[in-house]
């Protein structure tokens, strides 16, 4: 079967390759898919380039990739199922993420997989999972979001900013948007009361006060985003780009460091990839309060240029490849 793979660290243009792979088996626990639609994440670029180094010292490995197969998320039809596995049966149309989503055929374990309802297409289903677990995780658990709060979202044009400015519109929230003046439309779309563009203004200096700022893009000082939360407020930093060291983290502790001398809050935080998440977050779709905003499907011979287009940075929702 087909996979894109990679060998080396570096750019994606130089070093992704769409190759001739061995049909993954699954083990214990695990299911099989043929994959329909995989959808491209931030994060998959830093994998691929090894960047910040931070990622090679948590266990994708020092000098190569210790298994360069790209892509998380993932959509697709169950295939076959390992010993002890109970949830799923072959024929089943799923969700949810794996290691090497972009690829013909992947293996993952049945708990980061949940049913795909049969209204949602398969490239709207390749695009939630970790976007969409990363929003609802920073809005519900992180941030506590209550109705009539007031939510500021960074990036709310991005794969995460899409269906965090939706989620918080759904938890109650009034929703304030930072993005490029060209993507205001689509924020307001997707329910944010106001937008404000980062090109022409810079939002912490607006004087005005939030719940909670999350953050997925720009990188004001910490002080600049405390000054505009409300006592108990808090800063939610997904990540983020940083240095080419520990990327994020150095930001993160200082954001950290800073609350525990004032009355707000932060949380550099780690989506996790909780099958429980994904199904609330598909009652959000289902029940039509939520919807995967897609930029662009691409077949998998082209899916280079999926991971290009995420490292470039300007996207518009997300990105999907689609294999079958
Ligand atoms: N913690 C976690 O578990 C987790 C999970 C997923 C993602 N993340 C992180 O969250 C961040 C967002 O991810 P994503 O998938 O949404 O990325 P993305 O799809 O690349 O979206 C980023 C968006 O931000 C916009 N943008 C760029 N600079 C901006 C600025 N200064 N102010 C406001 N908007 C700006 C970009 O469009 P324009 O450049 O055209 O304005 C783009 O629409 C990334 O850093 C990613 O690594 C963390």
């Amino acid at each position: 079967v087909r996979a894109l793979v990679w060998e080396r660290y570096g750019e994606p243009a130089s070093v992704l390759r769409l190759e001739e792979v061995e049909t993954p088996t699954p083990g214990e626990g695990e299911v099989q898919l043929r994959v329909v639609a995989a959808g491209v994440n931030a994060l998959d670029p830093h994998l691929i380039a090894g960047e910040p180094w931070l990622v090679r010292v948590s266990g994708f490995g020092l000098r190569r990739p210790k298994r360069g197969r790209a892509g998380r998320d993932v959509a697709g039809v169950v295939t076959a199922v390992g010993p002890r596995v109970t949830r799923f049966a072959v024929g089943d149309e799923v969700l949810g993420t794996c290691g090497g989503s972009i690829a013909e055929v992947a293996v993952t374990a049945e708990d980061r997989l949940v049913a795909k309802p049969a209204a949602l297409s398969f490239e709207a289903a390749a695009a939630l999972p970790i976007a969409g677990i990363t929003a609802l995780e920073a809005l519900l658990d992180v941030a506590d979001v209550q109705p009539g709060q007031r939510v500021l979202v960074t990036g709310a044009s991005g794969g995460v900013g899409t269906f965090a400015v939706q989620i918080a519109v759904a938890l109650g929230a009034e929703v304030t948007a930072v993005c490029r003046g060209r993507n205001a439309e689509l924020v307001r779309s997707l329910g944010a009361t106001e937008v404000v563009d980062y090109t022409e203004e810079d939002w912490t200096a607006r004087g005005q006060r939030y719940h909670a700022v999350v953050e997925l893009a720009g990188r004001p000082s910490v002080r600049a985003v405390r000054r505009c939360l409300e006592p108990g407020g808090i800063h939610v930093l997904s990540g983020g780009e940083g240095g080419r060291l520990a990327g994020p983290v150095p930001r993160g502790l200082a954001a950290m460091a800073l609350a525990t001398v004032t009355d707000t809050r932060a949380k550099l935080f780690l989506a996790t990839e909780r099958a429980e998440t994904l199904d609330a977050l598909v009652g959000f779709v289902v029940e039509g309060r939520v919807r995967s905003v897609v930029e662009q499907t691409v077949p998998l011979a082209e899916a280079t240029s999926a991971v290009e287009h995420l490292r470039e940075g300007h996207t518009r929702g997300k990105t999907v490849v689609t294999v079958a």
